[in-house]
C-alpha cells in the first residue's frame, strides 16, 4: 500500500515535471506560430539574414511539436471559452478522435455527460486564476472516447499567457491499467487475508462437525429400529441437512485455504475440459443443459495443478449450469493466444445473465445470491487462476448470459 502511495506521488511529481518540460515546449509552439502567422517582426538587412531567422523560427517550432507529439499523455490545449486549439497524436489515440474532429470543440467532448456541466464551472473558476496543479485531487477522474467508452483518468493543468488570451493545458494520463492492477492487488489482499482466517476457523470446525454429523446418523438408524415418533426421526433429518452443510462450508473453506499447495506438471487445458465435461455430464443432461465444446487443437500445455483448474472449471460449470433454471447451452472453448503467448479457456452460458450492480461483488468470498450457496466457488476459483499467474475475467448481458473468461500465460506458467 505504501509502495503504492509512494509510486503515485512519484508518478505525479514525474507527471508535474514533464507538464513543466512540455508547457515551455508548447509556449514556445505557440508563440512561434502566432509569429508566423503575423509575419516574423524582424528588420531584415538582405534577404539572407531573413531567411536565416526564419529557418530558426521554423525550426523551432518543429522543436516544439516533435516534443509535443512524443509525449506518452494526451495534451489538449483550450481557450478561455474552453475551445480545443491544439492537441497532440497521443490525444487521438488516447480518446479515438481525428485532430480536426476535436479542433474548435469544446473540451467537454472528452468528459462523460454527468461530469459535464460540473467542468464547465471548474473550467472558469480555472480560467479566473489559473496556475499548475492537478485536477480533481481525490475524485475518480474519467474520460469519453468517441465510440462512448468511459476510461479512469489522471489530469495535471497549466496556462500559458498568450496575447491572443490565456490558454489552459491539461496532460491526461490513461491510468485504466493501475486502476485494473490496484483492484486486482486488493482483490489478491482480501482472498490471502481470508485465507488465513478460513484456514483457522475451518481447523476448528471440521472435527466436531464430523462428529456431530455421524453421530447423528447413527441416532437415526437406532431411531428407526427403536421405533421412536416419526417427529424425532424428521428433528434429526433436520440436524442432519444443517450438519451437513456446515460440512460443506467447512470443506469449502478448507480448499479456499489451501489452493497452492496441489503438485504442478504440464497440463493441457482441452484434456482438463474433457475431463471435467465427462464428469459432469450427467447432472448437465438432467437439468437439461446442453454443453458443446470447441477445442482448439494446438493448445499448448501449461505448468499448473491439473485438479485445481479442473475444479474452477467445475465451479463455472456449475454456476452456468444454476443460472439457466429451465435449461440453456454451455460452450467450452480453448484457444491459443500465439501472440500473447497465452492459453485460453472460456465458459459462455445463455442463462440468467448477472446484473451490472452485483457483478463487482461475484467474486468475494461468501457473496451469493442463492438460498444454498455458500458464495465460496468464485473467490476459490480467482484465488486458484491468480495463483498460477492468470486472469479469470467475466463479462454478462442479464437476460442473455455469461461468459467467464480463463487465461493463463505461458511463460509465467511454464517458470512457475
Ligand atoms: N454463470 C453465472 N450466471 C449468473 N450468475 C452467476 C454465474 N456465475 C456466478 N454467478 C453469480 O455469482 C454468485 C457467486 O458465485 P459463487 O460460485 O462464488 O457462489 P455460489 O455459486 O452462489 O455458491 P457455491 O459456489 O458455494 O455453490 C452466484 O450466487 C451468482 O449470483
Ligand atoms: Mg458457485
Amino acid at each position: 500500500m505504501i509502495s503504492w502511495l509512494l509510486s503515485n506521488r512519484a508518478a505525479l511529481a514525474f507527471s508535474l515535471a514533464a507538464g513543466l518540460v512540455l508547457a515551455i515546449a508548447i509556449v514556445a509552439l505557440l508563440v512561434a506560430r502566432r509569429r508566423r502567422a503575423r509575419g516574423v517582426p524582424i528588420v531584415a538587412r538582405d534577404v539572407a539574414t531573413r531567411t536565416l531567422a526564419e529557418e530558426s523560427l521554423r525550426r523551432s517550432e518543429a522543436t516544439s511539436r516533435a516534443f509535443l507529439e512524443s509525449a506518452s499523455e494526451s495534451i489538449v490545449i483550450a481557450d478561455a471559452t474552453g475551445r480545443i486549439v491544439l492537441l497532440n497524436a497521443r490525444t487521438e489515440t488516447m480518446f479515438g478522435y481525428a485532430r480536426a474532429e476535436l479542433l474548435g470543440q469544446p473540451v467537454e467532448v472528452l468528459i462523460p455527460a454527468p461530469l459535464r456541466e460540473r467542468h464547465v464551472a471548474h473550467r472558469a473558476t480555472y480560467m479566473a486564476a489559473p496556475r499548475l496543479r492537478s485536477m480533481g485531487r481525490g475524485l475518480d477522474l474519467a474520460g469519453l472516447k468517441k465510440d462512448g467508452t468511459e476510461f479512469p483518468v489522471e489530469v495535471s493543468l497549466s496556462y500559458v499567457a498568450t496575447d491572443e488570451g490565456t490558454r489552459a493545458i491539461a496532460f491526461i494520463t490513461d491510468i485504466s491499467e493501475r486502476v485494473a492492477f490496484q483492484k486486482a492487488a486488493r482483490q489478491a489482499d482480501k482472498l490471502a487475508a481470508l485465507g488465513t482466517l478460513s484456514a483457522g476457523i475451518a481447523h476448528e470446525i471440521n472435527n466436531p462437525i464430523g462428529i456431530i454429523t455421524s453421530r447423528v446418523e447413527v441416532m437415526m438408524l437406532e431411531a428407526e429400529e427403536d421405533g421412536l415418533p416419526a417427529e424425532v426421526r424428521k428433528d434429526l433429518e433436520v440436524i442432519l441437512r444443517h450438519a451437513r452443510r456446515v460440512a460443506t462450508i467447512t470443506q469449502g473453506l478448507l480448499s479456499f485455504a489451501r489452493q497452492s499447495s496441489g503438485t504442478r506438471g504440464p497440463v493441457n487445458l482441452n484434456q482438463v475440459a474433457e475431463e471435467i465435461v465427462q464428469l459432469a455430464r450427467k447432472d448437465m443432461s438432467r437439468a437439461r443443459v446442453e454443453v458443446t465444446m470447441k477445442l482448439d487443437e494446438t493448445m499448448p500445455t501449461i505448468v499448473a495443478d491439473a485438479n485445481a483448474i479442473g475444479q474452477v472449471l467445475l465451479n463455472l460449470l456449475t454456476n452456468a449450469r444454476s443460472a439457466m433454471a429451465g435449461g440453456g447451452e454451455i460452450t467450452i472453448e480453448t484457444s491459443h493466444l500465439a501472440t500473447a503467448r497465452a492459453a485460453r479457456l472460456t465458459v459462455r452460458d445463455t442463462g440468467s445473465g448477472i446484473p451490472p450492480e452485483i457483478l463487482p461483488k461475484i467474486f468475494d468470498p461468501f457473496f451469493t445470491t442463492k438460498s444454498e450457496g455458500t458464495g465460496l466457488g468464485l473467490s476459490i476459483s480467482h484465488g486458484i487462476v491468480h495463483d498460477h499467474h492468470g486472469a479469470l475475467d467475466v463479462r454478462s448481458e442479464v437476460g442473455k448470459g455469461s461468459t467467464f473468461t480463463l487465461t493463463f500465460p505461458l511463460d509465467t506458467a511454464a517458470s512457475a
